[in-house]
């Protein structure tokens, strides 16, 4: 699964997945992030999110990487998790260099939204919309109301100190976790890869 947004420098990048239903009624996190080449293949080392916890760390959980919000949202529902107000990052795990104007993908996880579509009703065809937001002045305690669908692509929504810079569909078109479902099987058809140790067979 593979968001693409175009970076400028120094930007802290805050992603939120809607649904026409909830927000966030999806559970997933920007895993990897990767500087597209103009050919469009993945070069140079991979980035990672602030505070970031490897799926391949010892006793991993999803706990520390999810941050679900409502059913209740209001003006202090916060866009970064506790664990992630601060821009650092964990061992192993260091921000994606890229120069100002590169595209760059974000990845993540489908979770059986996209492959297993009536495990939660009243799912759309794009299963979700991804808004990601970027600024070169983060703040602590950004307040979620503050910036979702109040920065704009401009720059000049609400406090202007940042911009959407995409919106995508939660599914790619091609991503998939192994599963028995009908659409997980057909895409591991169709967009077969060997597995690796951080996705395993599944394709983000
Ligand atoms: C795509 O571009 C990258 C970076 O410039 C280069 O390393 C790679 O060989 C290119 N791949 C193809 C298939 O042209
Ligand atoms: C978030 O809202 C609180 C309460 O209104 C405010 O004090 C704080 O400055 C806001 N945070 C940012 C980053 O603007
Ligand atoms: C999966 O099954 C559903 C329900 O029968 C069907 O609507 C859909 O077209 C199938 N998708 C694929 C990729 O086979």
């Amino acid at each position: 699964m593979r968001a693409i947004g175009r970076a400028a420098q120094c930007f802290a990048l805050f992603t939120i997945i809607a649904t026409q239903l909830h927000l966030a009624v999806a559970h997933t996190w920007v895993e990897r992030l990767r500087l597209i080449s103009s050919n469009g293949t993945f070069v140079g080392d991979p980035g990672f999110p602030r505070g970031n916890v490897l799926r391949t760390s010892p006793g991993f959980s999803d706990v520390p990487m999810t941050h679900l919000l409502g059913p209740t949202i209001d003006q202090s529902t916060q866009m970064c998790s506790d664990k992630q107000q601060d821009a650092v990052q964990t061992d192993g795990s260091p921000r994606l260099k890229a120069a100002a104007g590169s595209f760059v993908a974000l990845e993540y996880q489908e979770n059986g939204h996209v492959t297993l579509p009536n495990n939660q009703a009243g799912k759309p065809p794009n299963r979700g919309t991804v808004y990601i937001y970027g600024t070169s002045e983060p703040q602590k305690k950004e307040n979620f109301t503050a910036i979702f669908k109040v920065w704009n692509a401009d720059g000049t929504g609400g406090d202007k100190r940042g911009r959407l810079l995409a919106t995508q569909n939660f599914d790619d078109g091609q991503c998939y976790q192994v599963n028995g479902g009908n659409i997980s099987v057909a895409r591991k058809t169709e967009f077969p890869k060997q597995p690796d140790t951080l996705q395993g067979a599944d394709l983000w």
